[in-house]
């Protein structure tokens, strides 16, 4: 019987995280934040000063790597970096490293060891196109580039940190671009995703229908 799996693709800010996330753990199934590996191959190269157009090291980095998920908190080595790689900068770093093929094929068989029973739910660019493809429920989550930049706002004006909402669509629409543009993996809705728009849906509503689409 195979390992049942959702994937959840879609471009940056879309809450593909949050929701993801919410649906593993109602379902009890193991969680795969796939953004943050490319954010740690970005991470790891400012720490160790890798130049971000170096393939073969960075590569190198992406095998390596030294990474613990572990309720919700994100270890690389023995330093925490929860807060560190969700920052602008690893985000950024991430949609620059993960335009290369060599960083992306290192990170492949990593991205499968998370499919494990009881189920899994894989949130990313190429979940359902590309690492899981013959996942069961694929979904493409996404909302338009001004509302997903009105959301980032929100969340970084709650955590106290100031910012200029104009910056932030024009960041949005730079790295949809970026990956929507690249050779390799693009972001793109592949014909077998069925198409989750959420401009107009809560968190809890988005949640809901995956389920249903599930079952
Ligand atoms: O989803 P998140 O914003 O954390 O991803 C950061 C960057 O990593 C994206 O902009 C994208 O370039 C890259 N990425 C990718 N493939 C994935 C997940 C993320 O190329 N499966």
């Amino acid at each position: 019987k195979p390992i049942p799996v959702i994937t959840i693709d879609g471009p940056s800010a879309s809450g593909k995280g949050t929701v993801a996330s919410i649906v593993a753990k109602k379902l009890g199934f193991h969680y795969l934040d796939s953004g943050a590996l490319y954010r740690l191959v970005a991470l790891a190269a400012f720490r160790q000063n890798v130049a971000l157009d170096d393939e073969q090291s960075l590569a190198n980095l992406a095998a390596k790597l030294d990474v613990v998920f572990d309720g919700g908190e994100i270890w690389l080595g023995k330093d925490k970096v929860t807060d560190e790689v969700r920052s602008e900068k690893c985000g950024n770093g991430a949609s620059v490293v993960a335009a290369l093929p060599e960083v992306r094929a290192a990170l492949l068989a990593r991205q499968r060891d998370f499919c494990q029973l009881p189920g899994l739910v894989a949130d990313g660019r190429d979940m359902g196109s590309v690492v899981f493809p013959d996942a069961g429920t694929k979904i493409f989550l996404t909302a338009s580039a001004e509302v997903r930049a009105e959301r980032r706002f929100k969340q970084l004006k709650e955590k106290g940190v100031c910012a200029i909402f104009e910056n932030i669509l024009q960041d949005i629409q730079e790295r949809d671009k970026r990956d929507s543009a690249r050779s390799v993996a693009p972001l793109q809705k592949y014909a077998d995703a069925s198409l989750l728009d959420t401009t107009k849906l809560t968190i809890d509503e988005a949640v809901d229908v995956i389920l249903k689409r599930f079952e």
